[in-house]
């Protein structure tokens, strides 16, 4: 092993590189939790920071990757940008933004999703999309121009990242893989084999 950069300097060097080639899944990625009883689940998140504090994601946390990041607050996330051949897979522990955080990044979108957020329960079941139109509505009514509060539930998770593994597709499948070991306070690098 040998001591290294930062991985989250190499992680923003890449999206900024996925960036300039437009790559459609620039700041989209996987999101794996396992709650409690260990059965893991996947979805799709944006991406909407990435610094040295960690990775943040945006979400209802009544919804099941809520309730599973309470019960078991470890996460991967895993981005890949076909345009740059290349991965990168995160793992870490997770915890929630401040509520001030929160509030800025809420602030800074667009109505019509702050409405959304604020009529859904993310993930519960749904007898009949009018009435999750009428509900949109009544809260379009409600708050006429008026800023529309952020929903306590509504949040940002932050995944301190403790393994972030870099990969490089190579010719032939002979690619190139480097993983970054957060052991203290210091990052070790190693590479692995294809
Ligand atoms: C491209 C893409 C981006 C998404 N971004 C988010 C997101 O940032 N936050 C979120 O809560 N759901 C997002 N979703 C929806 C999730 O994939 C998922 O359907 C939803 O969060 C419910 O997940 P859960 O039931 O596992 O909690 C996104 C879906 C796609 C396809």
């Amino acid at each position: 092993m040998r001591d290294s950069v930062n991985p989250v300097d190499r992680f923003n060097r890449w999206f900024g590189r996925a960036r300039a080639a437009h790559d459609p899944m620039l700041d989209i990625a996987a999101l794996a939790t396992a709650g409690a009883n260990g059965t893991p689940t996947v979805r799709f998140v944006l991406l909407k920071q990435a610094d040295d504090r960690g990775f943040v994601f945006y979400t209802d946390k009544r919804s099941p990757k809520g309730r599973m990041l309470k019960e078991n607050p470890s996460a991967a996330l895993a981005f890949y940008w076909d345009r740059i051949d290349r991965q990168v897979r995160i793992e870490g522990s997770v915890e929630e933004v401040s509520g001030e955080e929160a509030d800025r990044y809420w602030a800074s979108r667009e109505r019509g999703s702050q409405f959304s957020a604020s009529a859904s329960v993310q993930s519960a079941q749904l007898e009949n999309r009018a009435d999750l139109v009428a509900r949109v509505a009544r809260l379009k009514r409600t708050f006429g121009d008026k800023p529309i509060p952020r929903p306590s539930y509504w949040t940002g998770f932050r995944l301190r990242p403790k393994r972030v593994e870099f990969w490089v597709r190579g010719a032939s499948r002979l690619h190139q893989r480097e993983l970054f070991v957060l052991t203290g306070k210091r990052w070790k690098r190693v590479m692995l084999q294809p």
